[in-house]
């Protein structure tokens, strides 16, 4: 059994950290799982939250991140741990994340997968995403990286 329920950073910041670490890895200084909780809890946008399992209780075995910026909406790290996949929970993640960007008044949600993960490609087509025709680009703004200490 899981409860989702919104990101509490004083029950659930190591517990986050550790899945994203186990699910994504993370080799880029801007994918820094404790960065990224800083920058979205200063958002204060109530948009992340957490798969809590009840055994062993307060495990965090999951999280679904939005954005929504008043134009699209985004999802990010729709993570599962590996023992707790096949049992819906990702499908629950990202419709508790669709529905709290619905509340905000959004039409329409991206997201972007790293080319080749046909695994999570299929995931998403289940709940209703297409593949779309888009050239995808980022830019690094290195000003905003943490200085090396
Ligand atoms: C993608 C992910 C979130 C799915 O979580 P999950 O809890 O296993 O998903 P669900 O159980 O809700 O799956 C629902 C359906 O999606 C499809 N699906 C899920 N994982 C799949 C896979 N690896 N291959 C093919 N189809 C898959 C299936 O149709 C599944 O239904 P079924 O189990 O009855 O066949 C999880 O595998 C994960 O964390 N992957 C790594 C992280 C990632 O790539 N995240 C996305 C970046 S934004």
């Amino acid at each position: 059994m899981h409860t989702i329920r919104p990101y509490d950073d004083t029950r659930d910041r190591a517990g986050v950290i550790a899945l994203w670490r186990t699910v994504f890895g993370y080799e880029t200084a801007h994918n820094d799982p404790a960065l990224a909780l800083d920058k979205k809890l200063a958002a204060a946008d109530g948009l992340l939250f957490v798969a809590e399992a009840s055994a062993p209780a307060g495990a965090i075995v999951g999280t679904a991140m939005a954005g929504y910026d008043g134009h699209r909406g985004w999802l990010y790290s729709i993570a599962v741990h590996p023992d707790c996949r096949r049992a819906g929970l990702g499908s629950a993640l990202v419709k508790t994340a669709e529905s709290a960007l619905t509340r905000a008044g959004c039409l329409k949600v991206n997201l972007q997968l790293l080319a080749g993960n046909a695994a999570t490609a299929a995931f998403y087509e289940v709940l209703g995403y297409a593949v779309e025709p888009r050239i995808s680009m980022g830019k690094v703004l290195a000003d905003n990286l943490p200085r090396p200490q």
